[in-house]
């Protein structure tokens, strides 16, 4: 009988969880800074001697990239006790997620112990790559708590983790894994049925048996076999997998076209599916191949190249709300939300201006100079209106509704540079409001100096989105909007509001 509880939120209704992080290499940093983004303390162990110096710097390393993905209040890098012993550790946390090396040997005892040690409703999730669950709950305290979360390096940025329920894992523990999950701003994936390397390690891996088979061939070298992938196939995987993508490959007659086309073909001997010996020849061909990729780049660096183009992809499938683009719109919802910047109610005070947003300088604002690119400030200040909408009560569900606020007139005036990571705070100040238009003006600082680097005057309308008319904002807003027009009725205008553009 399972006493962990399906209906406890984990850690949604605001309740800070403590997550137990057990094996600290790649995937447990990457577990611990998640986890820490969300606003979690961490309580970690690993038998390694340098360990915990090891976790600090890994977090260290990855915590621009948690920063740029957005941190939940409270998210500091700080809130990680390290323990000396593995059962002090199973007695201490609200949640195990399990980063020993992928050995049955090694796991099994350790799920014992960790079992023995915690208490019976705290779920112990291996990050096992593909061995079974069944097997490693085996013989534990309370197995069926005992599940599988798959995570993929990086952890703090991919969000997919794939749970997978072992013979006598309860389906409480599934909610409950599900539930954890998703606090955590992930894509918890149920593999059905328990199979060894489960779905996406089954897909992975089946494409680098046949890399490993190209290279101990001579066919190849590594760096052509990513070429090509990155520059084609891989594109397209982020955004619709390869089922959908191939459904398009078939044209108008889609997966039935593709499959009566390229059908035949799945019959030649084209992969082969059983990897080769890894002979020592291989290796050096797999591990030289890689070093002349990396050209002399360090895997910190090349971490850092991956970490900012992984941030790239998932923010250009946002607007288009495919794949893990959804997560990052959810994401921010989430933060946003968490924060406590509530939408302005009746009778609240307003602060004049109103100081609604603060960011760093992103990598991909700046240009060849390490400076924000003029586009960048717009994009910059269009964050800072997002966060005026979400304050007026313009938020997804108005905008599902049917109305939103278009921008018809921009002008921004550069007053100073600003460089990568420099942190920004901007300032926004209603100018004027009636019936159907908004006209409010976005200062932004240096938040370290306070000097001025950047103001846009602008004009919004209000539009109904079906139509694409005008409409009058609707009474919520409208009343918000009135309170801080009063508010900041008595502010000086600033001297960038109203300018000409000319050389007189
Ligand atoms: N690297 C990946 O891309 C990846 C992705 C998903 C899942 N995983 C899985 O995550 C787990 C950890 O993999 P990794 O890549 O972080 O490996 P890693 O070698 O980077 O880290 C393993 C850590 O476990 C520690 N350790 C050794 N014995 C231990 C024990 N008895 N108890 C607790 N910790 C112990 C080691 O000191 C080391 O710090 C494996 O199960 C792996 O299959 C890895």
């Amino acid at each position: 009988m399972c006493s962990v509880d399906p209906n406890v939120d984990a850690g949604g209704d605001g309740h800070v969880r403590t997550i137990g992080v057990v094996g600290t290499g790649v995937i447990g940093a990457g577990w611990a800074v998640r986890a820490l983004a969300r606003g979690h303390d961490v309580v970690a162990w690993d038998p390694a001697p340098g360990a915990a110096e090891r976790l600090r710097s890994a977090v260290a390393r990855a915590w621009p990239s948690a920063l740029r993905l957005g941190l939940f209040p409270g998210a500091d890098p700080s809130r990680i006790t390290w323990v000396d012993t593995v059962e002090e550790l199973a007695a201490r946390v609200d949640w195990i997620q399990e980063n020993a090396p992928e050995d049955e040997d090694v796991k099994r005892p350790l799920m014992r112990t960790l079992a023995a040690h915690s208490a019976p409703e705290v779920v112990i999730a291996s990050s096992s790559s593909g061995l079974l669950p069944t097997r490693l709950q085996d013989g534990c305290r309370h197995p069926e708590r005992i599940l599988i979360g798959h995570p993929f390096n990086p952890v703090y940025l991919l969000p997919l983790v794939e749970v997978v329920a072992g013979g006598q894992t309860s389906q409480a523990a599934m909610d409950a894994a599900v539930a954890h999950y998703d606090d955590l701003v992930m894509y918890p994936l149920v593999v059905r049925t328990e199979i060894e390397g489960y779905l996406s390690d089954r897909l992975q891996e089946a494409l680098w048996r046949e890399v490993l088979h190209l290279v101990n061939d001579g066919v190849a070298t590594t760096r052509e076999l990513d070429d090509a992938v990155s520059y084609g196939p891989g594109l397209r995987w982020a955004g619709m997998g390869t089922n959908l993508t191939f459904h398009l490959a078939g044209g108008e007659g889609g997966m039935r076209h593709m499959l009566s086309q390229f059908g035949p073909a799945l019959k030649l001997p084209w992969t082969k599916l059983v990897a080769p010996e890894l002979t020592d020849g291989l290796i050096e061909a797999m591990a030289e191949g890689c070093e002349a990729q990396a050209d002399g780049r360090s895997v910190e660096e090349l971490e850092r190249l991956r970490d900012d183009y992984l941030i790239g992809v998932m923010r250009s499938l946002r607007p288009l709300d495919l794949g893990a683009g959804r997560l990052i719109a959810e994401r921010e919802a989430r933060i946003h939300e968490a924060s406590g910047v509530t939408a302005w109610a009746a009778g609240d005070p307003v602060s004049a201006p109103l100081a609604l947003y603060e960011a760093p300088v992103e990598p991909d604002w700046v240009d060849y100079n390490g400076h924000m690119s003029e586009w960048a400030f717009l994009t910059a200040f269009g964050w800072a209106s997002d966060k005026l909408f979400r304050y007026i009560g313009i938020d997804e569900g108005y905008r599902a509704d049917g109305h939103s606020l278009f921008t018809v007139e921009t002008h921004l005036n550069y007053v100073k540079e600003a460089s990568l990571g420099d942190p920004l705070r901007f300032t926004t100040q209603v100018l004027g409001v009636d019936a159907k238009r908004l006209h409010f003006f976005h200062a932004m600082e240096h938040a370290g100096t306070g000097e001025l680097l950047c103001t846009t005057e602008q004009v919004l309308l209000h539009v109904a989105t079906a139509t694409g008319a005008t409409a009058p904002i609707l009474p919520g807003p409208a009343a918000a909007l009135a309170a801080i027009s009063a508010a900041h009725a008595d502010l000086p205008v600033p001297p960038q509001v109203g300018r000409v553009m000319g050389l007189t």
